[in-house]
């Protein structure tokens, strides 16, 4: 491994890491000597990514949650001191996609739903943890977007359009106000991956002809790495 991509002694926090990309980026900060924290709703599926980590000679925390409680997020802050004392890189990758449909016909339970997860807890997180970002010595925090229409808009990708742009702006306008710090954030746009979320926003297509997780994983790391001097920008996967 390059010393570059060497992140021992480092705590990293994974949102979405039960499966998709978020589990093939949490196994590949693992490997790269990370402690990885992983946060998702099915403790099932987190604990077969831990499983994984630990079979590779890695370490994990679970830490089972709902990003739609919002409230309980502010904590999350205060846990981490207590309980790792620091952390270094924040991937807010959990998304969710909502139903592809004309606007005027999303429910606005839906439309609250994936603006809370794709947006209001990416802020809650942004809140609660900047004091810990900021205090480590080579902070990062890197949030995952789309090309799905985040600059133009796209038919019936309504809500998930709409937040993944609301994100971008919102990282955007963060990394300005961190760019005298050591504090480095970024955004990833991971392209089509084969994950669940792509099968049920495309059906049709053969996932085969997709690359997997795993093959998009290291651009997380170079934007998680020491090294890193991008702020405030996009990366194509
Ligand atoms: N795959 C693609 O082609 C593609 C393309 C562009 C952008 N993206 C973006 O990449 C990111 C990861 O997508 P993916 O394709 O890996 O999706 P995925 O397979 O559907 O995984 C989504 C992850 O988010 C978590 N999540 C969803 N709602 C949550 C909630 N309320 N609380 C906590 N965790 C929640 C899920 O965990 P639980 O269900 O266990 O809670 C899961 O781990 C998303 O932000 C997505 O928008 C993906």
């Amino acid at each position: 491994m390059s010393e570059d991509l060497n992140f021992s002694g480092k705590i990293a926090l994974i949102t979405g890491a039960s499966r998709g990309i978020g589990a093939a980026v949490s196994k590949a900060y693992a490997r790269a000597g990370a402690h990885v924290i992983l946060m998702a709703r099915d403790v099932k599926k987190l604990e077969e990514v831990d499983d994984e980590i630990k079979s590779e000679g890695g370490t994990a925390t679970l830490m089972p949650a709902d990003l739609m409680d919002l409230d309980s997020l502010d904590k999350l802050g205060p846990l981490i001191k207590e309980r790792f004392g620091s952390l270094d890189i924040l991937i807010g990758n959990a998304g969710l996609l909502g139903t592809l449909m004309p606007l005027p016909q999303i429910s606005t339970t839906e439309f609250d739903r994936v603006m809370m997860v794709n947006v209001a807890a990416n802020f809650r997180l942004i809140k609660t943890l900047d004091p810990l970002l900021r205090a480590s010595k080579n902070g990062r925090a890197i949030f995952v977007s789309t090309g799905a229409g985040v600059v133009k808009g796209r038919a019936y990708w309504g809500t998930y359009s709409v937040s993944k742009a609301a994100l971008e702006s919102m990282v955007r306008v963060y990394a300005m106000e961190v760019a005298q710090t050591n504090l480095r954030v970024n955004l990833i746009d991971p392209g089509a991956v084969r994950t669940d979320m792509r099968a049920s926003a495309v059906p049709g297509e053969n996932p085969e002809t997709l690359p997997a997780p795993e093959e998009i994983a290291k651009i997380f790391l170079d934007l998680g790495a020491e090294n890193c001097t991008k702020n405030g920008q996009t990366l194509q996967a």
